[in-house]
């Protein structure tokens, strides 16, 4: 993996580790990277601006305002592929999880779209306060990469975790992930998301507890990585990220016929959509009355659409990739995997991810899913994961199936 052709910001924020920022310079430009340094005030004292600014040929940033109508922050943040926070300080890291912009750095950080790495540089006190874990754990589930911090002799003379990753690991990482940023560039990436609702009459419907946060997540990550993204949802609370095409369904005949015309041109289906298995045969076009009794509700299949499309060819891209998901009552990896193979099998699609939702912290309704996910190739068991790491998994699997 190479940095060539990346615009790369490096965050330099007020810790000794600021003096390896100018052989993170050398490493990122050495990959082939265009490096902007942008500084804090208390980095300044740890390094001068000028030994960033001649080894990475362009003047530091430092200022969050300018002398004219230029908007630094905006302008640095719209031209990156990369951002590179190193060191990032207790400071940076509260800074960057609470959203707070009061400097160049954290306002350019706020406005970066791009993918984010960072390097924590602290005393071990700092990386182990119940604060800096927080905010840590805040980072990662937004999809922050870290990079260490490693243990070692700290500035202060102990020895602890909390020193900075060494230069080149950052930048092998910052490579790896301005890589994988593009990895679907050119694709385009049709997903369903959230549960289908089949009316009985005008106020009420046979629906299910998707959310809708699976299918967004992994429309969000395709789209992170460079795919033009086309969402099929039904109903759901969750936003959309921008630059996703939506097209919202209520029905999973809706969903079939939105996917059906659009399945053509795909490149990858993902099907992370909870359809609902029955509807009613009949749907009142009035308000049926309590006074009437229960009535009498008929269930008949609605068209599975997964199936539809893994047993029509015709309809599909050739060479295009096929996902589905199936939703189990099944906390034990090797009878998910099972279940899951099966699926797959008779559903004729080239992945299936499969979740347990019959625990509270895997499923519908939350953050975190556990989930193995099944290819011809085997199994891979991505354990109990944020719902945004398990897209990514899904992710890095689709890149694979394409590049077979
Ligand atoms: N699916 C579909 N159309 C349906 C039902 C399901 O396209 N009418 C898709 C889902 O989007 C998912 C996969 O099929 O990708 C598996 O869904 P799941 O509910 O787990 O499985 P079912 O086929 O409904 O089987 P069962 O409920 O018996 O486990």
């Amino acid at each position: 993996m190479s940095l060539q052709g990346k615009r790369v910001i490096l965050c330099v924020t007020g810790g000794i580790a600021a003096y390896k920022a100018a052989f993170l310079v050398r490493a990122l430009t050495a990959s082939g990277a265009d490096v902007r340094v942008v500084m804090t005030p208390s980095a300044e004292r740890f390094i001068g601006s000028q030994t960033l600014a001649t080894l990475s040929g362009h003047p530091v940033a430092r200022a969050l305002f300018g002398d004219g109508g230029d908007v630094p922050h905006v302008e640095l943040a719209r031209t990156a592929d990369l951002v590179v926070v190193a060191p990032a300080t207790a400071n940076a890291l509260a800074k960057m999880a609470l959203g707070i912009s009061d400097d160049l750095f954290s306002a350019t950080v706020l406005t970066a779209h791009c993918p984010i790495v960072v390097a924590p540089a602290m005393h071990t006190e700092m990386w182990e306060h119940p604060a800096t874990r927080a905010n840590v754990e805040t980072l990662l589930a937004r999809g922050v990469r870290l990079v260490g911090p490693a243990s070692g002799p700290l500035s202060s003379g102990d020895t602890g975790p909390g020193r900075m990753s060494e230069p080149d690991e950052i930048a092998d990482v910052a490579a790896a992930v301005a890589g994988a940023a593009n990895d679907l560039a050119a694709k385009q990436v049709l997903v369903t998301a959230g549960g289908t609702q089949e009316p009985i009459d005008p106020v009420r419907f046979i629906g299910n507890r998707s959310s809708g946060l699976m299918g967004i997540e992994i429309a969000a990550e395709a789209a992170r990585r460079g795919a033009k993204v086309t969402l099929v949802a039904g109903p759901t609370n969750v936003a959309i990220p921008r630059g996703i095409d939506v097209v919202k369904v209520r029905t999973a005949e809706e969903m079939r016929s939105a996917v059906f015309e659009r399945a053509a041109a795909a490149d990858v289906i993902v099907k992370a959509a909870a359809v609902a298995d029955w509807r009613s045969d009949s749907h009142a076009g009035e308000k049926l009355k309590k006074a009437a009794g229960p009535p009498e509700i008929k269930l008949v299949a609605t068209p599975d659409i997964l199936a539809e499309l893994g047993a029509t060819p015709g309809a599909r891209k050739p060479g295009s990739v096929l996902v589905g998901f199936a939703a189990e009552t099944e906390p034990r990896p090797e009878k998910l995997v099972e279940l899951a193979e099966e699926k797959r099998v008779t559903k004729g699609a080239d992945a299936i991810v499969a979740n347990d939702v019959s625990s509270d912290d895997s499923g519908f309704e939350v953050a975190t899913n556990r989930a193995v996910i099944v290819s011809g190739g085997g199994a891979e068991d991505v354990g109990l994961v944020t719902k945004k790491a398990l897209a990514a998994a899904v992710v890095d699997k689709i890149v694979s199936l394409l590049d077979a």
